[in-house]
């Protein structure tokens, strides 16, 4: 199965996307996860890409573009994948129709600009392990150390209240779009992502069984 996960930042894509996974033992692929791992390890792509991250912009498609392509030619990839955070501009879906990589289904999780913002400012990650949790939602057992591996939560630089509102405009303006590309190859499926997370999770399983 070969799954796109749509949604604006904050939609939980990266909730369901690891839940999902799991279920159906295939990899999934975060192109935010990726860029803030190379930032971690000082490389340059992780440095050209962070003023724009930082900014609440998108990282330019070529960048984006040229680690999927990498990362989608590696054997985990074979049976299938989830695709986080990617496309996320109508070049970046051209692309990989490019590829030749057939998609199976596009899900695409719809939450309101408000629901977003009150999460997105609870949310916390882990420094070393990128875990994510919730203030309110997800806390995690160890109180501000990571349940997983112990390593210290923070909030991620482009979760402050006014980074938030460009990252929500850029979705509006860029990647929004992307729902009448997938809609026109009869690939969407949408599924209303306010509610607890294993009420959205039957629901994006019901979209994937579909
Ligand atoms: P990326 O890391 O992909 O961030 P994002 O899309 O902005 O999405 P988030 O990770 O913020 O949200 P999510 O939908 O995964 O939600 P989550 O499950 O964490 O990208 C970051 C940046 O990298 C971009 O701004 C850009 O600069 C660059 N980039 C990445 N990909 C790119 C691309 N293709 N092209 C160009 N640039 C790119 O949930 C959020 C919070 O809510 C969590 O705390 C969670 O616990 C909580 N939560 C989840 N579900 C629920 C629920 N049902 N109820 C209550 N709380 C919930
Ligand atoms: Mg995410």
């Amino acid at each position: 199965m070969k799954l796109i996960l749509l949604g604006a930042p904050g939609a939980g894509k990266g909730t369901q996307a690891e839940i999902l996974s799991e279920r159906l033992n295939i990899p999934t692929i975060s192109t935010g996860n990726i860029i803030r791992e190379a930032l971690k390890n000082g490389t340059e792509m992780g440095l050209k890409a962070k003023s724009f991250m930082d900014a609440g912009q998108l990282v330019p498609d070529d960048v984006v573009i040229g680690i999927i392509e990498e990362r989608l030619a590696k054997d985990d990839c074979k049976n299938g994948f989830i695709l986080d955070g990617f496309p996320r501009t109508v070049p970046q879906a051209e692309a990989l129709d490019q590829m030749g990589i057939i998609i199976d289904k596009a899900i695409d999780i719809d939450v309101a600009d408000e629901v977003i913002e009150k999460r997105l400012s609870g949310r916390r990650v882990c420094e070393k392990c990128g875990a994510s949790y919730h203030i309110d939602n997800k806390p995690s057992a160890k109180g501000d150390l990571c349940e997983k591996c112990g390593g210290a939560l923070v909030i991620r630089k482009d979760d402050r209240p006014e980074t938030i509102k460009q990252r929500l405009s850029v979705y509006h303006e860029q990647t929004e779009p992307l729902e009448g590309y997938y809609k026109k190859a009869g690939k969407l499926y949408v599924v209303k992502g306010e509610g607890s997370v294993a009420e959205i999770t039957a629901k994006v399983i019901e979209a994937v069984e579909a």
